[in-house]
C-alpha cells in the first residue's frame, strides 16, 4: 500500500485515486501523523503532497525528519519536494518568476520516474518557490526554462517533482507516478474496488458490531453503493429510510421503493414528508437558507423514525470525495452547504458511517457495477440532496414544483431518446423566477422561463456546459412550451463551471 502524506494540498485527493487507478491501496493521512502510525501501516511508498504554504514561513507544515531514514521510497510533489530539500539540507527561495499552468520540461536523466519517457515533456506547474541548492547527494533530474531543478533524485529512494504528475494537463504524469510506485517502489497492483468493498465491508462490521445503523437511502448512485455495501456488511442491522421530502422528480419515489424493496430485499421505510419540508419552506428564498432548512429537517425526519425502531447508534450516508471538499476542509473554502455534510445539525445523535467518502463519482460507479446494482441505478445521473428546491429559484411551492418536474421529465426523455444520457454528467430542467411575456394562439401569455441545464464532467469539480444538437434543444424547448401549462420560454444555460455551478443555487 501507499500512503498520501497531505500537506493541505488541492490535489491530494487526486494523488490518491492515480494511485489507486494504478490497483495499488492508497491511504492519505496528516502531514503530522506520528511516525509508527505511519510505520505501522508498511507502506511500500510514501508520496508527499503539495500545499499552499512556503517551507521557509514559520508554521510551514513539516513531517518527522527520521521518515527520510526509513529507506521508504518516497516522491515529493511541489511543496513536498521542495519540504524534501528543506529537510535535507538544501536551499528554497521565492522563485524570480512564479510558474502558474503550462511548462516545458526537459528531462536530463531518463531512467528511474522518467523512463520509457520522451526527452521533452509537457507538464503542469503552479509554484512561487523554487529550489536554489540541492541536499548532498541529490542530483537534477529535469528543468524548465524558469526552474532548473524541476525533478530531483538521490540515486536510490528519494524523489521530487516541481510539477504535478497527478493532474490531467500533465500528459505524461501517470507514467512518472506509476514508474515510481512500480518501478521504484516494487508496488504490485493487486488492489481492485472488489478489494475495497471488502474491506469497507470489514470497517463497518467492526465499528458497528452487534449494533444497528440506519441508512437514507435516496435511490441515487450515491446512497444505493452506500446501502447495498453496509447492507452486506450488516444485513438486516441495517434499516433504509427513504425520505420523500417533496422534492424529487416524477415517479422518483415510486421507483425507489420498487427497486429496493422488491428487488433487493432491504428493510426499507419510506417516509412521505413533504408536508413537512414544503412547510418548513414556505416564504424562503435565500439558497443556502433553503438547503440549511432541508438538511436539518431530513435528519429530524430521520430522528424521529429512528426513535420509533428504539436503539439506533449509526448513520450511513453517501457521502463523496467533491462534497467533502466543496463544504470547506482545511484548504477549500465553502462554495455551497452541502446537504450531507454542512448542513448537519449540531444535536445530531448518530455516528456517521460515510463508506464512500474518498472517492470520486465514477469509482463510486465502479463499486456499484461490482456490487452488482443495475446499470440503470449505477449510471443514474447525480441528483442533488434538496433536490428539485434548489431547481426552482425563489420561493418554493407546489405549484412551481409540478411545472419543474413536468419540465425535468421532457428534458430527461428527450436527452436518453437522443441517445445522450450516459455521456452528460446531468441534463435537467431550472424554473427560474422570471416570467415573461409570450404570445399562444392570439393570446399574451405572462409566465415562467424554464432553463435547461446540461453539463459534461469529470468529477463534478469541475463542468463544461454540453455542446447539444440544435435539433434536441429545439425538441426539448417545444415539448416544453406545449405540454407544461405555465411555461412560455425556454433557454439554455452556456456557463461552464468554475464560474458558475452545475446546480443554479
Ligand atoms: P454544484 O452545483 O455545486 O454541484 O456545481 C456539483 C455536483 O453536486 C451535486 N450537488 C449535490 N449533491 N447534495 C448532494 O448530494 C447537495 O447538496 C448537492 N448540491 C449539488 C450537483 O447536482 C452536481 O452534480
Amino acid at each position: 500500500n501507499v500512503i498520501v502524506l497531505d500537506f493541505g494540498g488541492q490535489y491530494s485527493q487526486l494523488i490518491a485515486r492515480r494511485v489507486r487507478e494504478a490497483s495499488i491501496y492508497c491511504e492519505i493521512l496528516p502531514y503530522n501523523t506520528p511516525m509508527d502510525e505511519i510505520l505501522k501501516r508498511k507502506p511500500k511508498a510514501i508520496v508527499f503532497s503539495g500545499g499552499p504554504a512556503s517551507v521557509y514561513s514559520e508554521n510551514a507544515p513539516v513531517c518527522d525528519k527520521r521518515i527520510f531514514d526509513t529507506g521508504i521510497p518516497i516522491l515529493g510533489i511541489c511543496y513536498g519536494m521542495q519540504l524534501m530539500c528543506h529537510m535535507l539540507g538544501g536551499r528554497v527561495e521565492p522563485a524570480e518568476t512564479a510558474e502558474y499552468g503550462r511548462a516545458e520540461l526537459v528531462v536530463e536523466e531518463e531512467d528511474g520516474i522518467f523512463s520509457g519517457l520522451e526527452k521533452n515533456l509537457t507538464v503542469w506547474m503552479s509554484h512561487g518557490d523554487s529550489i536554489i541548492t540541492l541536499p548532498e547527494g541529490f542530483r537534477t533530474l529535469a528543468r524548465t526554462k524558469n526552474t532548473p531543478h524541476a525533478a530531483i533524485g538521490n540515486g536510490r529512494n528519494l524523489f521530487g517533482v516541481q510539477f504535478h504528475p497527478e493532474v490531467v494537463h500533465t500528459p505524461r504524469g501517470r507514467e512518472i507516478l506509476n514508474n515510481f510506485l512500480f518501478g521504484i517502489a516494487g508496488c504490485t497492483g493487486t488492489w481492485s474496488m472488489k478489494t475495497f468493498v471488502e474491506e469497507q465491508i470489514r470497517l463497518i462490521r467492526e465499528r458497528v458490531g452487534n449494533g444497528r445503523a440506519l441508512c437514507a437511502l435516496s435511490g441515487g448512485v450515491d446512497s444505493s453503493v452506500a446501502a447495498v455495501i453496509t447492507h452486506r456488511a450488516l444485513g438486516d442491522n441495517l434499516t433504509c429510510i427513504f425520505v420523500d421530502h417533496g422534492l424529487l422528480r416524477k415517479d422518483e419515489a415510486r421507483k425507489v421503493i420498487e427497486t429496493f424493496k422488491d428487488k433487493f430485499h432491504i428493510n426499507l421505510i419510506a417516509v412521505d414528508a413533504s408536508d413537512r419540508f414544503l412547510k418548513r419552506l414556505e416564504g424562503v428564498t435565500d439558497p443556502e437558507a433553503k438547503r440549511r432548512i432541508i438538511g436539518e429537517e431530513f435528519i429530524r425526519v430521520f430522528e424521529d423514525e429512528a426513535k420509533k425502531l428504539g436503539k439506533i447508534d449509526f448513520l450511513v450516508q453517501g457521502t463523496l470525495y467533491p462534497d467533502v471538499i466543496e463544504s470547506g476542509t482545511q484548504t477549500a473554502a465553502v462554495i455551497k452547504t452541502h446537504h450531507n455534510v454542512g448542513g448537519l445539525p449540531q444535536d445530531l445523535n448518530f455516528e456517521l458511517i460515510e463508506p464512500l467518502r474518498d472517492l470520486f463519482k465514477d469509482e463510486v460507479r465502479k463499486v456499484g457495477l461490482q456490487l452488482g446494482l443495475p446499470e440503470e441505478i449505477v449510471y443514474r445521473q447525480p441528483f442533488p440532496g434538496p433536490g428539485l428546491a434548489v431547481r426552482v429559484l425563489g420561493e418554493v411551492t407546489r405549484e412551481k414544483l409540478s411545472i419543474l418536474r413536468e419540465a425535468d421529465a421532457i428534458v430527461t426523455e428527450e436527452v436518453k431518446k437522443a441517445g445522450l444520457d450516459r455521456e452528460l454528467w446531468q441534463a435537467f430542467a431550472v424554473l427560474t423566477d422570471v416570467k415573461s411575456v409570450g404570445v399562444m394562439g392570439d393570446e399574451r401569455t405572462y409566465a415562467y422561463t424554464v432553463a435547461i441545464r446540461a453539463v459534461t464532467s469529470e468529477d463534478g469539480m469541475t463542468a463544461d456546459w454540453a455542446r447539444l444538437p440544435y435539433d434536441l434543444l429545439d425538441n426539448m424547448s417545444t415539448r416544453i412550451v406545449n405540454e407544461v401549462p405555465g411555461v412560455n420560454r425556454v433557454v439554455y444555460d452556456i456557463t461552464s463551471k468554475p464560474p458558475a455551478t452545475i446546480e443554479w443555487e
